[in-house]
């Protein structure tokens, strides 16, 4: 199986950042992490990317005159390393045009609720204030908005009489590190197409597997 080339923007610490490693460590996802950026010095998700040997970067976004010019050092770093994917894993940056428009339909992003309801920062505590009985969180692929991008996949979490909003949050990230991954490999496998705002999940094609070849195919 071909590996997609990942390109991680973090902001903090990184625990998705983490999720994603494991699941390319113990093979269940069909990715390489080519670069780790940073907007934030000292981010945690920094430290996890030197334990494992990754190729990571602090890019302050205070260095920049302005958004647009964060966004062009962002991609072209991107691009020098050969990203195809890029995945904004905790990156608490509001982006431009630069970047959504280098990378169509190739950047996701992971949302700590039910999109389109709380969409922003804040999100666990203003969740627990509205008294919403479900909550959960969304990966969905990157438009000029935030957070108003197709929705790939979302998990579904109650919110208990007694949550407050780290109770919540630990909740919620749990089921991130679940439905990202899966987010990555069903682009891995070529099987997510986007038709205006829905994602379409393709049928496994085994004949894109170049290591095997049955015919007739096999359930899993
Ligand atoms: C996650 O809840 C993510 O959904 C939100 O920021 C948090 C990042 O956590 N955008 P981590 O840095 O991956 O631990």
């Amino acid at each position: 199986m071909k590996k997609v080339n990942l390109g991680v923007l973090i902001s903090g610490g990184g625990s998705n950042l983490q999720s994603i490693i494991d699941h390319i460590e113990s093979g269940r996802l069909d990715a390489r992490i080519k670069v780790v950026i940073s907007n934030a010095p000292g981010a945690g998700g920094l430290a996890r990317a030197e334990r494992h040997g990754l190729k990571h970067l602090v890019v302050n976004h205070r260095d920049f005159p302005s958004r647009e010019d964060f966004d062009q050092r962002l991609v072209d770093i991107l691009n020098e390393n050969e990203v195809e994917l890029v995945i904004l894993a905790g990156f608490m940056r509001l982006f431009t045009g630069v970047l959504t428009g280098a990378f169509p339909g190739r950047i996701m992003n992971i949302h700590p609720a039910l999109l389109p309801a709380f969409p922003g920062a804040h999100v666990w505590q203003t969740t627990v204030d509205y008294g919403v009985r479900f909550s959960g969180c969304t990966v969905h692929f990157v438009d000029q908005g935030t957070d108003t991008g197709p929705i790939i996949i979302q998990a579904v979490v109650p919110v208990l009489g007694d949550d407050d909003a780290d109770t919540l949050a630990a909740r919620i990230l749990k089921q991130e590190h679940r439905i990202y991954p899966r987010a990555i490999q069903l682009y891995a496998e070529g099987r997510l197409k986007i038709e205006g705002r829905r994602v379409t999940v393709q049928p496994l094609d085994k004949s894109l597997d170049p290591d095997f070849l049955i015919n007739p195919p096999l359930d899993n």
